[in-house]
């Protein structure tokens, strides 16, 4: 009861707005979900005004994802000077046959992403629900999803010579593991080995400018955007401005830090509160 009572008042008290931290402010903290996350993404606490529109970062149990085209994928790499995001299907991860209905076609919105060129990752292709055939059964590229056949292919083929009912999807996977999925394997080792292949995860390059952010960074502002999907740099005096901070200006000007509390009234409140509960 007594324990249940504290951290309630805790909370209204530090919840109250009484504060206003400036975009500034906001967008300096370092955003880290796993790993450190750069502009041009955000998500979490971290608001669209320090990131770009489109580059949304799920956080979930610290395993950054991204949702591009429907589809999640878990970010394994971020490389902010080559603007590339190592990412894996997350709906394949742990199975090649999909955690759900069916599967979908791995597709880039192009607007916010491309091939990280030259590429080296290569498609694959995967085709469920089969059926098996006896000149079929001991092919390396069979794999079993409960009880229902599916193959992968590394090249095209002539999938009419397969007997199917599910989906045909394509995924990408880097080129090493291409190789090892054409190597010679038995139907045992082969779904494993497509599970790591899709773990691996394949390269792609976001559009967004990081050059403006750099240079914002460089003028000790923080990146984001304003309300539309136009980059601006966050300045300490709380303006935003299209290019970069005046170093000049942003050194002199200080502004609070953090929210103010009125600390001579929240220390002995939150003593005597104490001593009300405990005593
Ligand atoms: C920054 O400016 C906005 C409006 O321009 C204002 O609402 C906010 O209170 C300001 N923040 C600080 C910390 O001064
Ligand atoms: C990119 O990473 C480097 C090193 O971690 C850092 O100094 C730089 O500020 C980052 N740039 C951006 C745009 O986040
Ligand atoms: C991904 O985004 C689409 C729309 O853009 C939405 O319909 C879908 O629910 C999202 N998926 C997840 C797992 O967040
Ligand atoms: C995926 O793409 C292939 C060819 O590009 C197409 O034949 C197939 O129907 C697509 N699969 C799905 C599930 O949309
Ligand atoms: C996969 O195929 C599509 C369509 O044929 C192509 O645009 C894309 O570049 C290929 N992706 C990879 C990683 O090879
Ligand atoms: C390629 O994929 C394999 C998994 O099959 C992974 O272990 C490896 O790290 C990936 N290589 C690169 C360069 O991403
Ligand atoms: C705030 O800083 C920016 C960039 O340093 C500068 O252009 C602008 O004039 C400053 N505004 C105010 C009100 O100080
Ligand atoms: C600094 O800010 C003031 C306004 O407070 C502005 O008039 C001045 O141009 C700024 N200086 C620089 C170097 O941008």
């Amino acid at each position: 009861m007594k324990g249940g009572f504290l951290p309630l008042i805790l909370v209204v008290l530090f919840g109250i707005p009484s504060c206003v931290v400036s975009q500034f402010e906001t967008c300096r903290q370092p955003f880290r979900c796993g790993v450190d996350i750069p502009y041009p993404f955000y998500g979490a606490d971290r608001p669209v005004s320090c990131g770009a529109e489109g580059y949304e970062i799920i956080c979930r149990d610290n395993i950054p994802l991204i949702n591009i085209s429907s589809l999640l994928y878990r970010v394994l790499e971020i490389n902010n000077l080559t603007r590339t995001l190592r990412v894996a299907r997350d709906d394949l991860w742990n199975d090649p046959c999909g955690q759900t209905q069916q599967p979908l076609n791995t597709t880039l919105d192009t607007t916010l992403f491309s091939l990280d060129e030259p590429s080296n990752d290569q498609n694959i292709s995967l085709l469920y629900g089969c059926t098996v055939l006896p000149s079929q059964a001991r092919l390396p590229n069979l794999f079993d999803c409960s009880g229902r056949a599916a193959f992968f292919f590394t090249t095209p083929v002539l999938i009419s010579s397969f007997t199917c009912t599910g989906s045909e999807v394509t995924v990408w996977v880097n080129q090493s593991a291409a190789t090892s999925l054409e190597s010679n394997l038995s139907p045992d080792s082969s779904a494993q080995l497509l599970r790591t292949s899709i773990q691996g995860g394949f390269s792609i390059q976001w559009s967004a400018d990081n050059q403006n952010c750099q240079r914002c960074l460089d003028s000790d502002g923080a990146c984001g955007s304003d309300g539309s999907s136009s980059f601006v740099c966050h300045c300490v005096n709380n303006t935003s401005v299209p290019s970069t901070c005046s170093i000049g200006n942003n050194s002199f000007i200080s502004l609070p830090h953090h929210c103010i509390y009125p600390d001579f009234f929240v220390i002995p409140f939150i003593k005597n509160l104490f001593e009300l509960i405990l005593l």
